[in-house]
């Protein structure tokens, strides 16, 4: 789909589907709205008055004019009450424009920006959350339908006032982009199991770069380590998870090189089960192939890396995933194993379910030994805990750094992708203690999501880090917070946001 600035007026201009857009509560419609309703003889103040319409937030108002309006079809979009308004509500607007674009099969729609006259946004910002939110409303995963979903080819944006026609421009170039870079990542989550094995994994981590202009592409490197690699670094965790698997684990390092040469670097951890049956500690039937989910950590920082290069950030950094697939087998790692990890920490497994900490633990430290990071950020699907405490809406943080999380919570609020901070105080320490080794990798039943950030904080050390559980959030059930049913991509938005903090690493 093509994500365009038209400069002009939305009565001329020719599309599908013409949107516009109603504040809650008002009664006689302005702006381009306005000029829509005289044109086509006040059918939405009518609408309004008769209260068929108004302009609550996810209302919409289909109408077939045939006269006024060079579209044949306008949708009012209701934006909920003024003072309510967010620049992520700009992109959630368009999940019902594309659905129903969708349905009746419409190749063309253009709509007025939402929010930057009287809702008061800045243009650019508008622009980016617009382009971002009708990028995202348009994915969709139709691999296996004999019959494709009906695609819209171009999506137009009309603005009137040509002062402002710039930083539009460069805001839907921007949300457009990311949108592209997260769709990416969602087809990696949304692929079943059978079809991304951790070789499935790298060779996608590999082709990365395709598509992107050849100045980006030649700011990314990726990487994958084999099995010999992972034996001599003596990653224990990995190679335990893994060994139940018939494909064995891969270590995939993707670099992109936006900052200054020589510069420090950002790590990005992104846990990377391609499946997880919970392995000898078999998790039940029911669900189960949700599991294939469990590698949206990885994809996840993968796709932060194709935004950061798409976007240009100036920003030296590295994402790490360990891709395993968690099997049970004759080969597979047993509950009471004690595995040595890369850091020389060792670790009681006490579920084999409990899987991700040990991956990741060798993960963290290979990023802290070969980049020595400046900060450094770990994304899993790591805790059902975190299901029950959040739910989908929030995704779990945890932090060793007063200033990252703070920065990371600055990131939330402004893209709109929400985090809460749980505590990781020493006091949760003894639930993860061993008898037989230094750790052991499930810590009982109370607050599972802490004691399994608190587990990753034993590797970060003293680099600045922060954990974000995204078990919640990487996959959703039903159409949520702008979202069709499945991947969401989560946390690519909170990340690009965050690697596009000025100054720091
Ligand atoms: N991948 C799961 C966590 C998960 C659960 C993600 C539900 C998404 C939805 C993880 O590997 C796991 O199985 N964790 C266990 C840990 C327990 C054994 C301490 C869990 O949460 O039950
Ligand atoms: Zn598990
Ligand atoms: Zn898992």
């Amino acid at each position: 789909m093509k994500i365009e600035l038209v400069v002009g007026d939305i009565l001329r201009h020719r599309a599908d589907l013409a949107v516009v857009n109603l504040f809650e509560g008002v009664k006689r419609p302005g702006g381009a709205t306005g000029a829509v309703d005289a044109a086509i003889g006040g059918a939405i103040a009518a609408a309004i008055r008769d209260g068929d319409f108004d302009g609550k937030w996810g209302e919409t108002l289909l109408l077939r004019p045939g006269r006024g309006i060079a579209s044949p079809r306008v949708l009012v979009v209701g934006l909920g009450k003024k003072e309510e308004f967010t620049p992520d509500r700009v992109r959630q607007t368009a999940l019902p424009v594309l659905r129903l674009a969708k349905k009746l099969k419409l190749k063309t729609v253009a709509s007025v920006l939402h929010g930057a006259g009287i809702g008061g946004l800045d243009p650019r910002e508008a622009a980016q959350f617009a382009a971002l939110g009708a990028a995202l409303s348009s994915y969709e995963y139709d691999r296996y339908k004999s019959e494709k979903a009906s695609r819209v080819e171009r999506f137009q944006w009309i603005e009137r006032n040509r002062t402002v026609a710039g930083p539009v421009k460069a805001g839907l170039g921007e949300g457009a982009k990311l949108g592209e870079a997260i769709n990416w990542g969602r087809d990696l989550v949304a692929s079943p199991p059978a079809d991304l094995r951790p070789d499935g994994l790298a060779r996608a981590a590999k082709r990365l770069a395709q598509g992107l202009e050849p100045a980006a592409k030649k700011r990314i490197r990726v990487r994958v380590h084999g099995i010999g690699e992972i034996r001599a670094w003596k990653m224990g965790g990995i190679l335990a998870v893994g060994r139940g698997s018939e494909v064995s684990p891969r270590l995939i390092v993707a670099e992109y090189r936006g900052g200054r040469p020589g510069g420090r670097w950002t790590a990005l951890v992104g846990k990377g089960v391609t499946f997880d049956t919970g392995g000898i500690s078999l998790k039940k039937w029911e669900g189960m192939e949700k599991m294939k989910y469990d590698m949206a950590g990885g994809a996840g920082m993968l796709a932060a890396i194709r935004a950061a290069a798409a976007l240009g950030i100036r920003k030296n950094v590295v994402a790490v995933v360990p891709a395993v697939e968690n099997m049970p087998s004759g080969t597979a790692f047993r509950p009471g194993d004690v595995i040595r990890t890369m850091s020389g920490k060792t670790v009681e497994v006490l579920s084999t379910d409990a899987e991700g900490r040990l991956i990741l633990a060798d993960a963290i430290a290979y990023a802290r030994k070969r980049y020595r990071p400046a900060a450094m950020v770990d994304a899993a699907t790591l805790t059902g805990a975190c299901v029950v405490a959040l739910g989908s809406v929030t995704m779990g943080m945890m932090g060793n750094d007063e200033t990252l999380l703070l920065r990371m919570k600055e990131a939330s609020a402004a893209s709109g992708e929400k985090a809460w901070e749980l505590p990781l105080h020493e006091e949760y320490l003894e639930q993860i203690k061993s008898d037989i080794g230094d750790l052991k990798n499930i810590g009982g039943g109370e607050a599972g999501t802490i004691t399994a950030g608190y587990f990753l904080k034993e590797f970060a050390g003293d680099t600045p880090w922060v954990h974000l559980d995204i078990a919640g959030v990487a996959w959703r059930e039903k159409e949520r917070m702008g979202y069709a049913p499945g991947p969401t991509g989560a946390p690519v938005r909170l990340l690009a946001r965050f690697l596009s903090q000025e100054g720091k690493a």
